[in-house]
């Protein structure tokens, strides 16, 4: 029997052969089988990520454990973010998943021979999203694009786009612009560009008036 750690030494080799333009650290565990990570990422030191799609010119800092998520581009995910890692029934009697799920969690043994409870719905986070150090985002949850979550804050709830969420439960604090130019923002689909719009355009200290008076500008 191969021991576990030959086993995650040759899934790393396998995962850095594939993507090449991704920065990855030290100890970084990725299940190449299950994960998909887009160009010029970086996974920091320690990350672990599984069952998850990552966009272009996304980076998780340090400590981070990823599971079952679909993250976008030119995200910020702080040192030590928990994303997706499963629930438990809470209306079965059984909280153990020995009773309900085939995943072999507990001793490597199970029950049971199906799955009763659905422990990893996905995490939706949108392109432009920065979550905060030690943030907690449960399964299930959306984040819109170029939201905030908090330093330590526990998301239990859908997130709109450029909301800025925090607390344990996560809880609007504000939004980063004015409706309407959320709105506009969101129409113009900014982060799903060319890599030379963007470089272009958002470089330096741009506002959304800036972009938005250039935008009208184009159009007239
Ligand atoms: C969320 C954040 C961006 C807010 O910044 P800000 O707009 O300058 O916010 P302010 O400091 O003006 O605070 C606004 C309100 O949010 C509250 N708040 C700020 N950070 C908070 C947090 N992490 N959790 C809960 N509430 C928070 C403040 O207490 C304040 O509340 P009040 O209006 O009742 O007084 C910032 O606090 C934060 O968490 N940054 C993440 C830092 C980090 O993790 N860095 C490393 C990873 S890359």
């Amino acid at each position: 029997m191969i021991p576990h750690f030959i086993k995650r030494g040759i899934r790393g080799y396998a995962f850095k052969k594939r993507n090449r333009s991704v920065f990855i650290g030290p100890y970084v565990e990725v299940d190449p089988a299950t994960t998909r990570v887009g160009k010029n990422c970086t996974i920091n030191f320690y990350t672990k990520i599984s069952h998850t799609d990552v966009g272009d010119y996304t980076y998780f800092s340090a400590n981070c454990q990823v599971m079952h998520a679909i993250i976008g581009s030119f995200c910020s995910i702080g040192p030590g973010v928990k994303i997706g890692l499963g629930s438990h029934p809470i209306n079965f009697i059984a909280l153990s998943p020995i009773f309900y799920s085939t995943s072999k969690v507990v001793n490597n043994m199970t029950w049971v021979d199906r799955d009763y409870h659905d422990e990893f719905s996905n995490v939706r986070i949108g392109d432009n999203v920065w979550v905060g150090a030690d943030a907690y985002i449960m399964n299930d949850v959306e984040i819109g694009e170029g939201a905030i979550c908090a330093a330590g804050s526990v998301v239990t709830k859908n997130v709109p786009p450029y909301a800025i969420v925090g607390g344990v439960p996560a809880r609007v604090i504000k939004y980063r612009f004015d409706e309407e130019t959320i709105e506009q923002l969101i129409r113009l689909k900014i982060f799903k560009r060319s890599d030379e719009w963007l470089k272009e355009n958002l470089s330096g200290a741009v506002t959304p008036e800036d972009l938005l008076r250039s935008e009208i500008a184009l159009k007239a």
